[in-house]
Formats: C-alpha cells, structure tokens, sequence
C-alpha cells in the first residue's frame, strides 16, 4: 500500500483540551501551530498562565505570539523558565549573552542561516526541548519559516514501515551541518538517537532524523541507509504535514524540537533579517 493511500485524518492535537481561560488560540493550519494572543511575554510566564501556554505547545507545537517587545535578558529569562539554555559553539551569540544565538543576514549576504529542514542540535547527546525565536529585524516581504509535524509524519506511514523504523538508532553529527566550523568546537563527532522518538510529555511518537544533522543509521552502510533517510526526508515534509509562519517586527515563536522541524525560507535579496535565538535543553531521546 503506498503511504499516500494511508493518511490517515489530519489531527494537530492528541490532547484534545483546547479549551483555555488565559490566553486566545487560534489554529494556524490543521496541522500545526497557533497564534496565541493575549498574552504579554516581557511579564514572564507563572502559575496558571505558563500550565496554559505548555498545554498549547503540546497541543499545537508551534506558538507565535505577535507584538513581544523582549530585552535580552528577558528573552532569556523567558527560555529559562522551560530549562536549561544551550550555548551553541557554532553559531555566535550575543557579546554578553552567549545564550542568544544570532541568526543574522546582512543586506549583501547571500549564504544565509537557511534552507534545510532540521530540529535543533540533534548532534547532541541531549538535544533540544524547544526553541525561542524572536524577530528583531524582519525584511518587508520574505524570510518566512516554515515547519513541520513528525507525528503526523511518522503517523502517515504504514503499520509495516513504521515497525520497520521503530527499533532503529540514526546518526546524527554537527560536522555535517556546521561543516569546517564544527571541527574546532567540542562538539561529539557521531550521537545516536531512535530513529522514532518518543516525546516524553505527549507519549507520541514521532519521527527523529533531519536531513541537515542525521548522516547514517547505525549498523547500516551509507549504501543501505541513505535511500532510507532519502525516502524519511522527502516524506516527513509532505505538505499537509506543514505550517508556514510569516513574520512581524517582535513576534516570537516557540516550537517544540521533540516532534517538529523547521526551514527558513532564503527568499529576501537584498534585504536584512536579524533573529534572536535561544535553545532549551532536552531530554535523552527514548
Ligand atoms: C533556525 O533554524 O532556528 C532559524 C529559523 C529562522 O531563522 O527562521
């Protein structure tokens, strides 16, 4: 059976408690992500309103929250409230704040922080929970990012394929995302995490390779993994698997590392993007 003739009906949300008091949901596809209104981040997020926005992360997995205008230390102190932040060795961080993570395209830049679709630092042994991003300069049309939902991917395929997948470990390294620079950082050359993950808060499941840090499977030749990992990476980005988020000037989006990926479009020549990142730490991957 081809996995086409398999979808089962789109669901964005396993939770199925979408009714909140504090803050405004609104879907932005049937697949996944949710404008989330009402809510004040520089505030910082307690009690009732935090239990809130989690059970929306959970739900939706991606968050955008328009109009936050966020210092530095409030961007990080708005992480930390979800864990530990990462420090990335490849990417520079702000001079004070290494937690901040600049993803910066200069006007004349045409290499730009873009174009391949990966969760973040799946090349370490922990990796990341879920990520902040904020927009401090956006260009006036383009830049745009765009995710995509891996438990509808790993749901959409085959009872026969996913047992397939399922006791397998992939190989994931930042050699192969960062290149050159990843040799002179203290980075672990080759992890290995499940192929299909299993997210620690939902219990789902969810497919956990990317093409920008995943390089094998692990007991398997390159010859034998790479039409695997081919066939992952075209099919975990099916469309209707996927939400595209336009940006405003300060708004901030939050996914979740665990059970989406993401893509920023390299659509703006000759236009400026300035984005503030910071990385929440995860659990090991089971
Ligand atoms: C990222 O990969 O975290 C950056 C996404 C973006 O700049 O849109």
């Amino acid at each position: 059976m081809a996995s086409a003739d398999y979808l089962p009906p789109l669901r964005h949300d396993g939770q199925a408690t979408d009714d909140y008091k504090l803050i405004t949901v609104a879907p932005v596809t049937g697949s996944l992500g949710a404008v989330i209104s009402d809510v004040d981040l520089s505030c910082g997020l307690e009690g009732n309103l935090l239990a809130e926005v989690r059970r929306a992360l959970l739900n939706h997995l991606v968050l955008v929250f328009p109009g936050q205008e966020l210092s530095a230390e409030q961007l990080i102190a708005l992480g930390a409230t979800f864990g530990s932040l990462h420090v990335n060795p490849f990417v520079a961080g702000l001079p004070d704040h290494p937690e901040i993570m600049q993803i910066r395209s200069e006007e004349n830049e045409t290499a730009r922080f873009a174009g391949r679709w990966h969760s973040d630092i799946t090349w370490e042994t922990r990796p990341s929970m879920g990520s902040l991003l904020h927009a401090r300069t956006i260009p006036p049309y383009g830049g745009d990012t765009l995710f995509a939902n891996m438990y509808m991917a790993c749901e959409a395929l085959t009872p026969t394929m996913r047992r397939v997948l399922n006791g397998l470990q992939a190989q994931h390294t930042a050699f192969q995302g960062h290149g050159r620079a990843a040799a002179f950082a203290d980075a672990p050359e080759v992890v290995t995490h499940p192929l299909v993950r299993t997210h620690p808060e939902t219990g789902r499941k969810a497919l956990f390779v990317n093409e920008y840090f995943t390089c094998g499977i692990q007991g398997m030749t390159s010859d034998e993994s790479q039409p695997i990992l081919d066939f992952l990476f075209r099919h975990m980005v099916r469309t209707e698997f996927t939400c595209r988020i336009r940006w405003s000037e300060n708004a901030l989006v939050f996914w979740d590392n665990r059970c989406t990926q993401h893509y920023a479009a390299n659509d703006y020549p000759g236009d400026k993007r300035l984005m503030w990142r910071v990385t929440i730490n995860g659990d090991k991957p089971y």
